[in-house]
């Protein structure tokens, strides 16, 4: 099988191909990434002699048709991850936001109409807005879109441009829409590393408004296998929300954060929130799990967290070029 893995060379992207690797021995995979300030070749460099990395541009409509053409309809596929994918950022400048995710997922839409082939659009919670923390609804595949931010609205709009081609084209399309991911290889701008690189620095430990938000934590492998199983099983037209019942709000994450690293869990800095910040995502992959039989591997967050920590410890080389630079950006924000 031969894949075209767009953005492949940032987190969830680089994840996917070395799991996909690992575990499907005999996989062709192609990358397609930009490597924006979110991309990375490091990530790729450990498999580099096993993949074929393209350096170029979603919206570049030649270079994607030439991609898509020479897969196979039978049995090949496009895993579509790129985009730009940070919250504060889109605030601050929405314009990427709409060309690489709009635009972007437009262009690979109409590739894989062209020749036919099987497309996985992977897309966020996000899109469907915040909870109340004492909602007992979760999120599912029927809730309205609600999205908040220039980034979940340009998501939002990119699914529906799936959605659309699905019922008019004929597009074999599946999607999904997934929680906060962590893991290795996250750009340091997230809240995860971003706690964890400045301790690592000798700087604080920042958390926005008062931490009450709470997101709905899962473990990138078990994003990844979600994507997979999807990909094998699903159904085609199809959302699947995937997530794992991760769900914990940022003050007790960041404080777990500060005592696996042995510092005061109350060491930090209460900074200005995010404008617009969504209180409460939260998933329920019932249907992931009842349909299509997937589990999650990763159980215990805490465990996660610390080979995480671990991670970024042992491969400084691979974020130290990116900190500062995040850190002027949060500076300009005044967070
Ligand atoms: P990331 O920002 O780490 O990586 C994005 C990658 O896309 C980078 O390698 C970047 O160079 C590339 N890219 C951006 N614009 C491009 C363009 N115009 N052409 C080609 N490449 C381009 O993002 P991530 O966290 O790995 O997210 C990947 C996907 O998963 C995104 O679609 C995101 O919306 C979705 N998602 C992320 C999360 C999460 O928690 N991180 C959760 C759910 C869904
Ligand atoms: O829910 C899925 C989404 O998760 C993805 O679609 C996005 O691409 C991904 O960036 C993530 O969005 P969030 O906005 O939830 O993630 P972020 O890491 O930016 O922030 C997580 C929470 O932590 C959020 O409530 C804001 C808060 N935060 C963030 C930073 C960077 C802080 O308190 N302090 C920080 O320094």
């Amino acid at each position: 099988m031969r894949l075209l893995v767009t953005g492949g060379a940032g987190f969830i992207g680089a994840n996917f191909v070395h799991s996909t690797l690992a575990r499907r021995p005999g996989t062709s995979i192609t990358v397609l990434d930009a490597l924006t300030y979110a991309g990375s070749r490091e990530s790729l460099a450990d498999v580099v002699g096993q993949i074929r990395l393209v350096q170029g541009d979603v919206t570049d409509a030649p270079l994607v048709g030439e991609l898509v053409a020479e897969l196979n309809p039978e049995r090949d596929a496009v895993v579509h991850f790129a985009a730009e994918t940070h919250v504060d950022n889109s605030l601050a400048d929405p314009e990427p936001f709409l060309r690489s995710n709009v635009i972007g997922t437009y262009t690979v839409l109409e590739a894989v109409r062209a020749r036919q082939v099987r497309l996985h659009h992977v897309s966020t919670d996000e899109v469907y807005g915040e909870l109340a923390l004492d909602d007992p609804q979760r999120f599912t595949e029927t809730t309205p879109y609600s999205p908040s931010s220039p980034y979940s609205s340009t998501k939002a709009a990119a699914d529906l441009l799936v959605r659309s081609w699905v019922r008019s084209y004929g597009v074999r399309a599946t999607i999904s829409n997934c929680s906060n991911n962590y893991g290795p290889y996250q750009h340091v701008e997230k809240f995860i590393p971003r706690q964890i690189t400045n301790l690592l620095t000798g700087r604080r430990a920042k958390l926005y408004g008062s931490g009450a938000n709470v997101r709905d934590w899962i473990h990138v492998d078990d994003h990844n296998s979600a994507v997979w199983q999807i990909m094998a099983g699903g159904q085609l037209g199809r959302t699947y929300l995937i997530g794992a019942e991760g769900e914990r709000d940022n003050r007790t994450v960041l404080r777990t954060i500060l005592r696996l690293m042995d510092f005061d869990p109350d060491d930090f800095d209460h900074v200005a929130d995010r404008p617009g910040h969504d209180l409460r995502y939260a998933i329920d992959p019932s249907a992931l799990r009842d349909e299509l039989g997937w589990q999650p591997e990763h159980h215990d967050f805490e465990a996660g967290l610390r080979a995480t920590i671990d991670w970024y410890r042992t491969h400084e080389s691979w974020w130290a070029p990116l900190k500062d630079a995040a850190e002027a950006r949060y500076a300009e924000l005044g967070r």
